[in-house]
């Protein structure tokens, strides 16, 4: 089956100009002078994450090799990209102001539809393909971008350029809703056009030191075009959609979607359950991520275009930890395969050890607190710690709410995945209610709707605990071992050398 495009093509980057003059740069704190690496003392590094490390050769530093993902220190901010790309203030002040604005949800209140708005201002610094070929070298670990077939050096090229970004704190932002989606009908579950609500939200904060919004706004109930109204989430079953956009766009819109109290949530993980990226062989994992196109893994989008086009407005959340600043890339390519649907990636402020390991969660709470009615269906895979761990979690959190979880057993479809992971968090759930599955096809005739979220056909051999994958079956102490795709090596150990 193929999924059929529906709405406006989302390019979620917003070019703006800002009516603020961007703000001296040394203002910019530097992640790490606040907070320097704190490993626990205990923590016993994983043999395999040495394993995995080693075998990359010896430039990387002696922190990830202690297996926790450092990046969110060292990902390079304000003054350390400028440095990095040997530009000034001067040259900064010349290039326009941009915005990521992400797809967002809204709740119903006794207020009307209360709009989450997040996404993050910056700088673009027009820097030299040379210099940016140097950089994505470093990322290519082991490959020269010469080296590559003139599309991944373009790719590479351009995620390089997205990584080396300016961003921009104390900005205000003002978000423009109109009611210009083209939706067609009963495809993308159920999304219609919202017949008004169009008005300009000036937001309530300025952008934080990461340059980062995130904040609700409540949407007044204005008249559309042939006097048309949003209809109040109390009074419909349907996801209505506004076009979204920042003050000043250039380039790309976003969509917010309006989402009844009661019905069907998907929450899905990306990295190797949407797309291949082999996180768990590192080499792999960063062309997969720095280079190569984007490719959907296996059949999984004939699965979620059945679930879009059967569950009765099905609302679609893609929640990925992967940084921010790598958020269009993976926005792309969800929405030319996959459902349209509002989006998650990790905000810049969760920049310390132990907020790095509660991010998955941090915002999973928020969008269960934000629809306490609705039901979850959770999709992830086994090699995410932080996913093992909070999907459980929620289900003895928030009784009632999780539907459904569905875990893709990447070992059984690739031998290479050797890494641990930790089962123990679904002794006593439901069988019923979970499912570590192996391929796309496990996951088809299932009952969603009626709770059947278990095909008896997959055969389920679950020993609850850690999964130390004849790496030795000691837990370690220090329990994640890695938080996304992105998160345990790949950027990190490339970045680590940089600086
Ligand atoms: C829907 O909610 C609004 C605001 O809380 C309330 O005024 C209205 O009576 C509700 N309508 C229904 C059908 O419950
Ligand atoms: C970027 O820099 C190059 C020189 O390195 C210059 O030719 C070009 O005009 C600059 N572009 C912008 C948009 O400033
Ligand atoms: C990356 O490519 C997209 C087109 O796919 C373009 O819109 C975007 O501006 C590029 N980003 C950078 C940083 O060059
Ligand atoms: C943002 O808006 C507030 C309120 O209008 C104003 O006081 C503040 O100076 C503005 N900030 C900037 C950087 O323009
Ligand atoms: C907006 O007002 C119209 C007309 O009074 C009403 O029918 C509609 O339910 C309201 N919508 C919202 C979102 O409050
Ligand atoms: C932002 O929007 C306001 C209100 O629509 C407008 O007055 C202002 O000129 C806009 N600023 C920019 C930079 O587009
Ligand atoms: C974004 O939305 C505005 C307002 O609806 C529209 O004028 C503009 O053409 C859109 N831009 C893109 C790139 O779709
Ligand atoms: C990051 O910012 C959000 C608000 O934008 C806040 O709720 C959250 O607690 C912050 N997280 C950390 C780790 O500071
Ligand atoms: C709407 O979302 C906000 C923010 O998460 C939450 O505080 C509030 O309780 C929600 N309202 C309802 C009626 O669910
Ligand atoms: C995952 O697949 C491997 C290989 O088939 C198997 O040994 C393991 O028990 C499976 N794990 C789970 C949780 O089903
Ligand atoms: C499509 O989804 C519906 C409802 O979830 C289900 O009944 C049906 O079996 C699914 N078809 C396939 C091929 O998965
Ligand atoms: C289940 O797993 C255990 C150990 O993990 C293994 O000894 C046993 O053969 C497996 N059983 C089946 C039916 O796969």
């Amino acid at each position: 089956m193929s999924f059929a495009r529906t709405l406006v093509p989302l390019s979620v980057w917003a070019a703006v100009a800002l009516a603020a003059p961007a703000p001296e740069p040394e203002a910019l704190p530097h992640p790490m002078v606040t907070a320097a690496p704190v490993v626990p003392r205990d923590f016993e590094p994983g043999t395999y994450v040495k394993s995995l490390v080693s075998g990359l050769g010896s430039d990387v530093s002696s922190y990830v090799a202690s297996g926790i993902p450092q990046y969110f220190q060292d990902f390079p901010t304000g003054d350390k990209v400028k440095k990095s790309l040997g530009i000034d203030d001067k040259d900064l002040e010349a290039t326009p102001t941009q915005v990521l604005n992400v797809p967002a949800y809204a709740n119903w209140t006794d207020e009307g539809w209360n709009v989450r708005v997040h996404g993050n201002v910056y700088k673009l610094p027009n820097a030299t393909q040379e210099k940016i070929d140097d950089l994505a070298n470093v990322f290519l670990i082991g490959t020269d971008i010469e080296d590559l077939p003139p599309n991944q050096q373009d790719q590479a090229r351009n995620v390089t350029r997205s990584i080396y970004v300016v961003q921009q704190p104390h900005q205000n932002v003002t978000v423009h809703f109109e009611n210009d989606v083209s939706v067609e009908p009963d495809a993308s579950g159920g999304v219609i056009n919202a017949k008004g609500g169009a008005q300009v939200i000036k937001l309530p904060y300025e952008t934080t030191v990461e340059g980062d919004f995130d904040t609700f706004v409540k949407l007044k109930n204005t008249t559309g075009p042939n006097g048309g109204h949003m209809m109040a989430g109390n009074e419909t079953k349907s996801i209505q959609s506004l076009n979204m956009y920042v003050n000043g766009t250039m380039s790309g819109n976003a969509t917010a979607y309006l989402v009844p109290p009661t019905g069907f949530t998907i929450i899905s993980d990306i990295d190797d359950i949407l797309r291949v990226t082999k996180i768990y062989q590192p080499k792999e994992g960063l062309l997969n991520s720095f280079a190569r196109p984007f490719t959907p893994w296996m059949n999984m989008p004939e699965i979620y275009a059945n679930w879009s086009a059967s569950i009765p407005d099905f609302h679609f959340h893609y929640l990925t930890t992967t940084p921010e600043q790598v958020t269009r890339n993976y926005m792309e390519f969800i929405y030319k395969t996959y459902p349209l649907g509002s989006f998650d990636t990790r905000p810049l402020n969760f920049s310390d050890v132990s907020a790095t390991l509660q991010i998955r969660r941090f915002l999973l709470d928020k969008i269960f607190q934000t629809f306490p009615q609705r039901k979850f269906i959770l999709m992830g895979d086994t090699t995410n710690s932080d996913v093992m761990k909070a999907y459980p979690a929620l289900v003895k959190d928030y009784p009632g709410q999780v539907q459904c979880i569905f875990l893709r057993n990447t070992t059984a479809t690739d031998d290479g995945d050797l890494f641990p992971y930790d089962t123990s968090g679904f002794e006593g759930i439901d069988q019923k209610q979970y499912m570590f599955f192996n391929i796309v096809d496990d996951l088809k005739n299932l009952d969603i709707v009626g709770g059947n979220c278990y095909n008896p056909n997959v055969k389920q051999n679950v020993t609850f605990g850690f999964q130390g994958r004849g790496f030795g079956n000691a837990a370690p102490k220090q329990s994640s071992v890695t938080s996304s795709a992105f998160g345990l090596f790949v950027l990190a150990l490339a970045l680590n050398m940089l600086m």
